[in-house]
């Protein structure tokens, strides 16, 4: 069993970087720390942009019992906490537009202005002045930035900006084109473990062989690259005993599948464009002729969608300026696929120590005028439901089941690979960082180590 850091008041700790001592998946202890140290204290995403189109829209966002009300004013999009001045009684639920009523307090009426300003309290002369001081009776704001087309919030005042928090990978995918893309579909589902189990499940491809063997099948040379005994790592991504247009075919075939599989991530328009290039001319060396294969898709698809009126990034330009990776995590419970011009983006909240809400958006872009409505609620589905595309539903199939291995006598810790499986060490170590209440700064460092390191290794981190 990994040993206990006696100056450590955290129960079970990281203290071997590449064990995980399994109780902080299930222990009540441990989850209680997480509600009070981390979550206040972190970004969260809050809603989409695009579902706050008009002044006076507001959604409601809630977690962990704190509800919060994000809303777009005439000088862009501000949150308040979601309580009533008066008896505190929460003042909304769900969405709507508050330029015309405001919000008004469903107990005694009391209002407020979009701006949070009250606006009226119900027979005034029967309070105290000392109650009815107005910056006293303005909604309490909570910070709420924009970035990556969504709103995120954050209940402390003295937390470095999302900005500061992330580090460069922001300013990779923005470049990338996410804050230009809107939903074109959102499904939660209510998944039985430890929300850091679900989000572990995506940073590694190391699980793709078992878990999603049409990928891996498709393109096996890929995976044997990354991840096979033989090789030791070594080999090359393209198959070399094969035609250029063999190649060209199974690269094909495999983003066919995973279009599929994603029901989005890489949009079927996308894959159209590039079924139309299948034939295109190339040079025969296998991997000089992939490569330009993937160079003029990827032109292609920056072309036609442009021409359509999508304001897409220019991919060959982005891939060499700003590369992102496969998976890129928004500490602590928001992650993008970012593939071509379109991503799936996942967010996972705890719902008690061992369940977890578990959401999935399709995000792209669309030509001005053709914008589909903005999605105001997920569609709700069992996490078995046939309803999921295919790959997710690969992954919620393992979730469940290796929460309830955690429990098993003598399974004290997981054990990383030191190589591909780091981001869960760099992951948990920093989530201690928050639970020991380390400088706000030292922390925002370790997570912008973050960004790009799917598949990468252990850090080390000076907290
Ligand atoms: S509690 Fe809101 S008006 Fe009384
Ligand atoms: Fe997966």
């Amino acid at each position: 069993m990994a040993e206990a850091d006696p100056k450590s008041l955290i129960p079970f700790k990281v203290t071997e970087p590449d064990r995980i001592p399994t109780p902080r998946y299930y222990d009540e202890a441990f989850y209680k720390l997480e509600c009070d140290k981390l979550w206040p204290h972190v970004w969260q995403m809050a809603c989409r942009v695009e579902q706050l189109p008009e002044v006076g829209d507001w959604i409601e966002y809630s977690h962990l019992g704190k509800s919060v009300i994000v809303t777009r004013t005439k000088d862009g999009i501000r949150a308040f906490h979601n309580a009533c001045r008066h008896r505190g009684v929460q003042l909304v639920s769900g969405h709507g537009n508050c330029k015309t009523q405001g919000f008004i307090c469903p107990f005694h009426g009391w209002r407020w202005d979009g701006e949070g300003k009250n606006s009226f309290v119900y027979g005034r002369h029967m309070f105290d002045e000392r109650q009815l001081d107005a910056g006293d009776l303005a909604l309490i704001p909570c910070r709420a930035e924009e970035a990556l087309g969504c709103v995120f919030i954050n209940f402390d005042d003295d937390a470095p900006s999302f900005a500061d928090t992330i580090g460069p990978v922001l300013g990779r995918l923005e470049k990338k084109g996410q804050s230009g893309q809107r939903a074109e579909w959102w499904f939660s589902t209510e998944i039985p473990a430890n929300w850091k189990i679900a989000m572990e499940a995506f940073m590694e491809g190391y699980h793709v062989m078992r878990t999603h063997p049409q990928l891996q099948q498709a393109a096996p040379m890929i995976y044997n690259m990354m991840y096979g005994m033989d090789t030791g790592g070594i080999g090359l991504p393209i198959n070399p005993n094969l035609s250029v247009r063999e190649n060209v075919y199974a690269q094909f075939k495999h983003m066919e599948l995973l279009s599929e599989g994603m029901s989005g991530m890489l949009h079927t328009k996308e894959v159209e464009i590039a079924r139309h290039l299948l034939e295109v001319e190339l040079p025969e060396d296998p991997q000089q002729g992939v490569m330009m294969w993937y160079g003029i898709v990827q032109h292609q698809i920056t072309e036609k969608l442009r021409a359509r009126g999508e304001n897409v990034p220019d991919l060959n330009a982005v891939a060499v300026s700003d590369p992102v990776n496969a998976v890129e995590f928004i500490f602590p419970n928001y992650f993008l696929l970012p593939f071509m011009t379109s991503t799936s983006a996942y967010r996972i909240r705890p719902t008690g120590p061992e369940t977890c809400q578990f959401e999935i958006w399709s995000l792209t872009h669309f030509a001005p005028g053709d914008e589909p409505e903005p999605i105001m609620e997920p569609t709700v589905l069992p996490y078995n439901s046939e309803e999921f595309p295919p790959i997710p539903r690969q992954d919620y199939a393992n979730i469940p089941i290796q929460q309830k291995g955690l429990h098993a006598k003598g399974f004290d810790f997981m054990r990383l690979s030191k190589d591909i499986e780091g981001m869960i060490s760099n992951y948990n170590r920093i989530i201690d960082g928050h639970l020991e209440g380390k400088p706000a700064d030292k922390l925002a460092a370790a997570t912008h180590t973050l960004g790009g390191n799917f598949d990468g290794k252990i850090f080390e981190y000076d907290f």
